[in-house]
C-alpha cells in the first residue's frame, strides 16, 4: 500500500518524538511491504518564526492533500507574550477546524506492566480500557460571542451546537461501541443545561437506530467519580468538547503517565490528524528523555483508523506491550527494576519487538 503522510513536528519535544514515529512506520512499511512517503511541515511556534504564522494556507493545503497528518505539539514560553491570535494553540485549533476534525478518539488503556505506577489502587485500575469520543470542532470553546462586556464588568462565552453536529458525532460514538464493547457511556449535564437535553433526545433516537449497542446516560459530574471509583465500568464515552477534554485528561492520569496516550482526530471523510495528548513538554526537551510511545501509539492510531492496517497497528501497539513488560522504559515512568533507557533507545527497542 502506498500512502503520504504530512508530518507536522511542531515545538519543543516535537521534533525528537516525531523522528521516533516516523523510523517506526518506515519499520513496518519494510517488514509489511508498504510504501509511506513523508513531507514535513511547520505549525505551532516553529511556523510562527518562519512564517509570522501558527499555521499558513500552503501548509493547510498540503494537509488536505496528504493520506494523513502526523503532529507532535505546539507551545512553549518563547511564544507566551505574542498576541493571541498568532498563538502556537491558534495552528492546532485552525488545522482541526479547517479539515473539520470533528470526532476525537482517545483511548485510554493500562499497560499491566504500568499498573503499580497509576495513582490508584491496582484492584481499581486494572481492566480499564476506555474510549474517549469527544465532539471537537462546536460547543464552548467556539461559540461566538466570547467576550469582555460593561468595560469589563461582565463576560460571556457561547455554548452553540447544530443538531447535526451533534448526531455526527453521537452517531460515531454508536459505531465505535459496535467495535468494541457494544456498551456506549453518554455524557452531558441534562438537569441543567437545554444543550444537554438535546443532546439526550439525539442519543435516545440514535439508540432506536443501533439497539444492538447497550446506552446509559450519565452526568457529567458523577462520570468525574466514577472515574476514580470504577474506571473499569466504562467502554466507549460519548460526550461534548469541553466535558471530553476535563474527563478525558482525567482518565488520562489513571494509566500512569502522560507519555503514553495517543490520540485521533477524525472528519466524516474519515481523515485523520494524530497527535500525542501531552504538550511540547518544553522542559525536558533537546535532552532525549521525552517518552516517544505517545506519538508512536498515535502512529499506530493512523495505521488502524485512516489506513485500514490493523495488522500493523497491532505489530505496534504490541511492540510496545512487550518492550515495557521486559521493563524498557523512558525516565517519566515509575518503575521497580527495568532499564531506564534515552528516548533514542526507547524507539529502537520498540522497532526490535516488531515481527
Ligand atoms: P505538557 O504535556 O507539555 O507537559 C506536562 C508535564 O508532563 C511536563 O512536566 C512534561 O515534561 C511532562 N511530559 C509531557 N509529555 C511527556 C512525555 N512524552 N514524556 C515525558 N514527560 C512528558 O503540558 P504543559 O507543561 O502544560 O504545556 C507545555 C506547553 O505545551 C505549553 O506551551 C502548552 O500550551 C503546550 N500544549 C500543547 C498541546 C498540544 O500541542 N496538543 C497540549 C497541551 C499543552
Ligand atoms: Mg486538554
Amino acid at each position: 500500500m502506498k500512502k503520504h503522510i504530512l508530518t507536522l513536528p511542531g515545538d519543543g519535544v516535537g521534533p525528537e518524538i516525531m523522528t521516533g514515529a516516523k523510523a517506526v512506520l518506515e519499520k513496518i512499511a519494510k517488514d509489511f511491504n508498504h510504501e509511506f512517503t513523508f513531507e514535513d511541515g511547520l505549525i505551532g511556534g516553529a511556523a510562527y518564526d518562519a512564517t509570522g504564522t501558527p499555521l499558513d494556507d500552503a501548509t493547510l493545503e498540503r494537509a488536505k492533500n496528504a493520506d494523513a497528518v502526523l503532529l507532535g505539539a505546539v507551545g512553549g514560553p518563547k511564544w507566551d507574550t505574542i498576541d493571541k491570535t498568532l498563538r502556537p494553540e491558534q495552528g492546532l485549533l485552525k488545522i482541526r477546524k479547517e479539515l473539520g476534525l470533528f470526532a476525537n478518539l482517545r483511548p485510554i488503556k493500562v499497560f499491566d506492566k504500568l499498573i503499580p505506577a497509576s495513582p490508584l489502587k491496582e484492584t481499581i485500575v486494572s481492566g480499564t480500557d476506555i474510549l474517549f469520543v469527544r465532539e471537537l470542532t462546536g460547543g464552548l470553546y467556539f461559540g461566538r460571542p466570547s467576550e469582555r462586556r460593561d468595560g469589563g464588568n461582565s463576560v460571556v462565552d457561547t455554548l452553540i451546537y447544530t443538531k447535526e453536529e451533534i448526531e455526527r458525532i453521537v452517531e460515531y460514538g454508536f459505531q465505535a461501541a459496535k467495535l468494541r464493547g457494544g456498551r456506549l457511556t453518554s455524557v452531558d449535564k441534562a438537569n441543567v443545561l437545554e444543550s444537554s437535553r438535546m443532546w439526550r433526545e439525539i442519543v435516545d433516537a440514535k439508540s432506536a437506530e443501533h439497539p444492538e449497542v447497550k446506552v446509559e446516560h450519565a452526568l457529567v459530574d458523577s462520570t468525574a467519580m466514577k472515574l476514580i471509583t470504577n474506571p473499569a465500568h466504562f467502554d466507549v464515552v460519548v460526550t461534548e468538547n469541553l466535558f471530553g477534554d476535563i474527563l478525558s485528561d482525567e482518565a488520562s492520569v489513571i494509566t500512569g503517565s502522560i507519555g503514553l496516550l495517543p490520540s485521533a482526530s477524525l472528519n466524516s471523510e474519515g481523515f485523520g490528524l494524530y497527535e500525542p495528548v501531552h504538550g511540547s513538554a518544553p522542559d525536558i526537551a533537546g535532552q532525549n528523555i521525552v517518552n516517544p510511545l505517545a506519538m508512536i501509539l498515535s502512529a499506530a492510531m493512523m495505521l488502524k483508523y485512516s489506513f485500514h492496517l490493523s495488522e500493523e497497528a497491532e505489530a505496534v501497539e504490541a511492540a510496545v506491550d512487550n518492550a515495557l513488560k521486559d521493563g524498557i522504559h523512558t525516565p517519566d515512568l515509575d518503575f521497580e527494576g527495568g532499564r531506564k533507557v534515552g528516548t533514542e533507545e526507547m524507539v529502537e527497542a520498540v522497532m526490535s519487538y516488531i515481527k
